[in-house]
This record gives structure tokens, C-alpha cells and sequence, in this order.
């Protein structure tokens, strides 16, 4: 079992409380970082905290939902350590996790339905990391923090 993050903004609260309910009915353990109702909030703020909390080791893996999830993705890829992924289908879910090891997942509730998340969160979690040609990549990826974007001078 997983210990997973979960966070969302005013449009994904609905569906993170289902997802929450479902994990924890399969057994994960989950760490809810809000919101906590349909009021009107920031999702780079839910973004962060899930973002820290998978990058600080306090949970495996991090699942953000807001109305796209591309919000949520750009936000979440912001903080040291986060591979997010925008997924609104199983093959892509499978895919993030064999090519890309991605350790957050986001959601478009507005775009996905209460049980295809549902089914794209189980392939998600279900899919090991390839390595392999995989892992070479994913550093060269993880070392694009570090870059220095003062070597291309405007001029
Ligand atoms: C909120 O209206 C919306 O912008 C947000 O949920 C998300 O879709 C942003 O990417």
C-alpha cells in the first residue's frame, strides 16, 4: 500500500473527496492537504503542498485535481523533485509511470469523469518506473533544475 498526498482547489474538491474515499477503502494511506469545500481558493497552493509532501518523502506519491489539471501539473513541476503529469486516460497514466516515473498525478475534474479518474488513478498506481533507456532520461529531466538560464543572453 501507498501513502499518497491528495489536494485540490474549489473545482477538484468534489472528485478529491471520492478519490480520497477510494483510496482509503484500497487500503493507502492518505494525506489530505485540502481544500475543503467549493469555496473559490489558488491551486498553486494545493499544488505545493502535495508537491512537498512527495518531494520531502511524507507521502510516495502526490494526486492533484482542479478543473484541467494542467494548473495543477505547471505548479506541482515548479518544486525540486516533482515529476507531474496531466493524465485523462489509462494508457497515458501507464505510460507517465514506465517512461517518466512521474510521482504526482493530475486530474481535470472538469474534463473527467468521477470513474475514469477513478480507473486512471488504479493504472497510475498499479505501473512501475521501466528504467532502462527510461532512467537516463528522467536524470537528464531532473537535471534541468539546476540550469543555468543566464547562458543565453538576451543580445
Ligand atoms: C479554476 O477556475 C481553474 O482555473 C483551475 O481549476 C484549473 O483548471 C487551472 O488550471
Amino acid at each position: 500500500m501507498t501513502a499518497i498526498a491528495i489536494g485540490a482547489d474549489h473545482a477538484g474538491f468534489t472528485l478529491k473527496e471520492s478519490v480520497k474515499s477510494w483510496l482509503l477503502a484500497q487500503g493507502h494511506t492518505v494525506l489530505d492537504v485540502g481544500t475543503s469545500s467549493t469555496d473559490s481558493v489558488d491551486y498553486p497552493d494545493y499544488a505545493a503542498l502535495v508537491g512537498e509532501a512527495v518531494s520531502g518523502g511524507a507521502a510516495e506519491r502526490g494526486v492533484l485535481m482542479c478543473g484541467t489539471g494542467i494548473g495543477m501539473a505547471i505548479a506541482a513541476n515548479k518544486i525540486p523533485g516533482v515529476r507531474a503529469a496531466v493524465c485523462g486516460d489509462v494508457a497515458s497514466a501507464r505510460i507517465c509511470r514506465e517512461h517518466n516515473d512521474a510521482n504526482v498525478l493530475a486530474l481535470g475534474a472538469r474534463a473527467t469523469e468521477r470513474e475514469q479518474a477513478l480507473q486512471i488513478i488504479a493504472a497510475w498506481l498499479a505501473t512501475a518506473f521501466a528504467g532502462g533507456r527510461h532512467a537516463r532520461r528522467v536524470e537528464k529531466v531532473m537535471g534541468l533544475e539546476q540550469r543555468d538560464v543566464s547562458r543565453v543572453a538576451a543580445g
